[in-house]
């Protein structure tokens, strides 16, 4: 597995692939990987001829104290669990590699940006649109592969994608989850034992709502459903609700009632502390 740092060899790793009439995939990360990054790469190496991953804690998402400083970080174990599922490429950069001084240009898909996440990470998704925008034009990929986990994430990639006419497939995976539903993410490192248990309620909750939809014969108003998914954290006092929300997949916007390709997404604060977030899908 090649681990490059510099912008320019990688550039050079992927022509000389290119020329022998490779594609490409490549899968954006900030490192840590857990079984939900594993399944990213092991995806693009089944569909592409050569794998890419991105490692960057990119500076530009983490809003003014967020975790930037304490974001877990293995080098040395990333590199194996991904030589291990068969990448080919680990691109490594620095933040002067990627930032350099002066630059002024940021990617901004404001109105998928505003609500959910945005709402109390202002100038995350713009963060995280500029990173991958300039990772496309690095690496110049012919497939990018990101989770449904951070969804509202993916549908902001897949609206620059077509906007900016970047010639890549968007490939979204589905969530990977613990056995008892916790979605992995490298943000569970920070938590003790009995928060463990008790950041489940989001599962339970986003489960309840679907369990509701699946049951029911009619239609059914979305106010109801989260009025009753959000009594389950009335008990619960380590972890608050930040939102829970249905909303329409395409457009991110809240609906009324649960209607077409709609999902229901959540954000909880653990101990005020960890911000942790889960969706699941309403429809079969
Ligand atoms: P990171 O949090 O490291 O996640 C990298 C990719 O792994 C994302 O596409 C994310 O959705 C996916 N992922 C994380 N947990 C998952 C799970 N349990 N199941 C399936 N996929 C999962 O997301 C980022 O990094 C950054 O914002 C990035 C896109 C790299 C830009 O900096």
């Amino acid at each position: 597995m090649i681990i490059s740092r510099s912008i320019e060899e990688i550039r050079e790793v992927v022509a000389n692939w290119r020329l022998e009439g490779c594609d490409i995939g490549l899968v954006p990360t900030m490192g840590y990987f857990h079984d939900g990054h594993l399944e990213l790469m092991r995806t693009s190496v089944h569909r592409a001829d050569k794998t890419v991953v991105s490692l960057f804690v990119n500076p530009t998402q983490f809003g003014p104290g967020e975790d930037l400083d304490v974001y877990p970080r293995d080098f040395d174990g990333d590199c194996a669990k991904a030589r291990q599922v068969g990448v080919d490429a680990m691109f490594c950069p620095g933040p002067q590699e990627i930032y350099q001084s002066g630059y002024k240009t940021e990617v901004s898909v404001a109105s998928l940006a505003a609500g959910l996440c945005g709402v109390d990470r202002p100038g995350h998704f713009t963060g995280v649109a500029t990173v991958v925008t300039k990772l496309f034009n690095i690496v110049l990929p012919d497939y990018a592969f990101f989770g449904d986990k951070d969804f509202q994430q993916l549908r902001i990639i897949q609206q620059l994608t077509q906007d900016l006419n970047f010639a890549i497939s968007i490939v979204g995976v589905p969530i990977v989850r613990e056995d008892d539903g916790l979605a992995m993410s490298s943000r569970n490192a920070y938590l003790s034992e009995s928060e463990r248990q008790e950041v489940l309620v989001l599962y339970k909750a986003l489960q309840l709502i679907r369990q509701r939809v699946f049951e029911s014969k009619g239609t059914i108003d979305t106010d109801d459903l989260i009025k009753t998914a959000a009594a389950l954290f009335d008990k619960n006092n380590s972890c608050s609700l930040e939102y829970l929300s249905i909303v329409d997949e395409q457009s991110l916007q809240g609906l009324s009632k649960v209607w077409g390709r709609c999902r229901a997404l959540g954000a909880i604060r653990v101990n005020q502390r960890i911000r942790l977030i889960d969706n699941m899908a309403l429809y079969r």
